[in-house]
C-alpha cells in the first residue's frame, strides 16, 4: 500500500521523538511492502517563532491531503497563557481536532507486562493489570462552547465558559465506544455527572439508547467523581470508558499516571473520514529537548495505532507493539522510566534497538 503521512514535529522534545517514529514507519514499510511518503506541516510554538501564528493558514488543509497526521508535542513556557490566542499552541491544537472532525480521542491506559513494577499502585491492584481504553469527546462541550467575559455593577468582572452538548455529538462518540469495547473485553463504563448536569442527563439517555443496540456488551454508568476514584482504586475493571471532553482530558491523565509509565501511552484522534491524528499523551517537556534523552516509544506506539484505525492493518500495528514489548522484556528502558541499576539508552538508541526488533520478529 502507499500512505501519505502528515508530520507535525511541534516544539520541545517532538522533532526527536517523530524522527525515532519515522524510523519505524519506514522498518514497518520495507518488511510489509509499503511505501511512505511524508509532508511535513507547521503547527504549534514553532509556527508563531516562523511565521506569527501557531495554527497558519493551509494547515487543516495540507493535513486533509494526507491519510494519516504523527505529531510529537506542542507548547512550551515561551507561549504562555499570556500570549494571545493565534501564538499559543493549545488554539492551534484545538482547532486542528476541529477542522479536520477529530471528534473521538482514543486513550490507551495499560501497563505492560514488562512495567508491571512502574505503578504506583499497590502492587495487589497493579498486578491485577490495567488495560483500558478511554474515548474522550473531543470537539464539543465546555472546550469549545461560547465564552464571555464581562463587567458587572456590584461582583466585579464575571466570566461564563457554556457546556453544550447535542444528541448527535453525543451519538457518534458513544457509537465508537460500542464499536470499539465489542473488539475488547465488552464492557463500556459512561462517566457523567448526571446527578447535577443538564448536558449529563443528555448524555446518559442517548448512551442508554446505544446500549440496547449493542446487548452484547455490558454497559455502566459511572458518576465522574466515583470514577475518578475507582481508577486508582481498581482500575483493572474498566474496559472501555466513553466520555465528554473536559471529564475525559482531567481522567485521561489520571488513568495514564496510574500504569506509571506515561513515557509508553500513545492516542488516536478520529472522525468519520480521514486523517486521523495520532500522538503521544506526554508535552513537549521543554527541559530536556535535544539532549536525546525523550522517550520514544509513546510515539511508535502511536504509528500503531495508525496502523490499527486509520489503515486497518492490525499486523503492522501488532508488530511495532511486540517489537516494543521485546525491547522492555529485555530491560531497555529511557531515563524517565528505568530504576536504578536498569540499561538505560537514549532516544535514538531507544528507536534502534525497536527497528532491531522489528526485523527480526
Ligand atoms: C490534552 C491537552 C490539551 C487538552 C491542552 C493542551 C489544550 O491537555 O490533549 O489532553 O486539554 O485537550
Ligand atoms: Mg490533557
Amino acid at each position: 500500500m502507499e500512505y501519505k503521512i502528515a508530520l507535525i514535529r511541534g516544539d520541545g522534545i517532538g522533532p526527536e521523538v517523530v524522527n525515532e517514529a519515522v524510523g519505524v514507519l519506514d522498518a514497518v514499510a520495507e518488511k510489509y511492502g509499503h511505501k511512505i511518503q511524508y509532508v511535513d506541516v507547521l503547527l504549534g510554538g514553532c509556527a508563531t517563532d516562523a511565521v506569527g501564528k501557531s495554527y497558519p493558514d493551509g494547515t487543516a488543509e495540507k493535513c486533509k491531503g494526507c491519510d494519516a497526521v504523527l505529531l510529537g508535542a506542542v507548547g512550551g513556557p515561551k507561549w504562555g497563557p499570556d500570549k494571545p490566542a493565534e501564538q499559543r499552541p493549545e488554539t492551534a491544537l484545538l482547532a486542528i481536532r476541529k477542522d479536520l472532525g477529530l471528534y473521538a480521542n482514543l486513550r490507551p491506559a495499560t501497563l505492560r507486562p514488562a512495567m508491571a513494577e512502574a505503578s504506583p499502585l499497590r502492587k495487589e491492584t497493579a498486578e491485577k493489570g490495567i488495560d483500558l481504553m478511554m474515548v474522550r469527546e473531543l470537539t464539543g462541550g465546555v472546550y469549545f462552547g461560547k465564552r464571555d467575559r464581562y463587567e458587572t455593577e456590584d461582583r466585579g468582572m464575571e466570566c461564563t465558559d457554556l457546556m453544550a452538548y447535542s444528541e448527535k455529538e453525543i451519538e457518534r462518540v458513544g457509537r465508537r465506544a460500542f464499536e470499539l469495547a465489542r473488539l475488547r473485553r465488552k464492557k463500556v463504563s459512561s462517566v457523567d455527572k448526571a446527578n447535577v448536569l443538564e448536558t449529563s442527563r443528555l448524555w446518559r439517555s442517548v448512551m442508554h439508547r446505544l446500549a440496547e443496540e449493542y446487548p452484547d456488551v455490558q454497559y455502566e454508568d459511572v458518576l465522574v467523581d466515583n470514577c475518578a476514584m475507582q481508577i486508582v482504586r481498581d482500575p483493572g475493571q474498566f474496559d472501555v470508558l466513553v466520555t465528554e471532553n473536559m471529564f475525559g482530558d482531567i481522567l485521561s491523565d489520571e488513568a495514564s499516571m496510574v500504569t506509571g509509565s506515561i513515557g509508553l501511552l500513545p492516542s488516536a484522534s478520529i472522525g468519520d473520514s480521514a486523517p486521523g491524528l495520532y500522538e503521544p499523551i506526554h508535552g513537549s517537556a521543554p527541559d530536556i529537548a535535544g539532549q536525546d534523552k525523550a522517550n520514544p516509544i509513546a510515539t511508535i506506539l502511536s504509528t500503531a495505532m495508525m496502523f490499527r484505525y486509520s489503515f486497518q492493518r492490525p499486523e503492522e500495528a501488532d508488530a511495532i507493539e511486540k517489537a516494543v514489548d521485546a525491547v522492555l522484556s529485555d530491560g531497555w528502558r529511557t531515563a524517565d522510566i528505568a530504576k536504578p541499576g536498569e540499561k538505560v539508552v537514549g532516544t535514538r538508541e531507544m528507536g534502534r534497538l525497536i527497528r532491531e526488533q522489528l526485523k527480526v520478529l
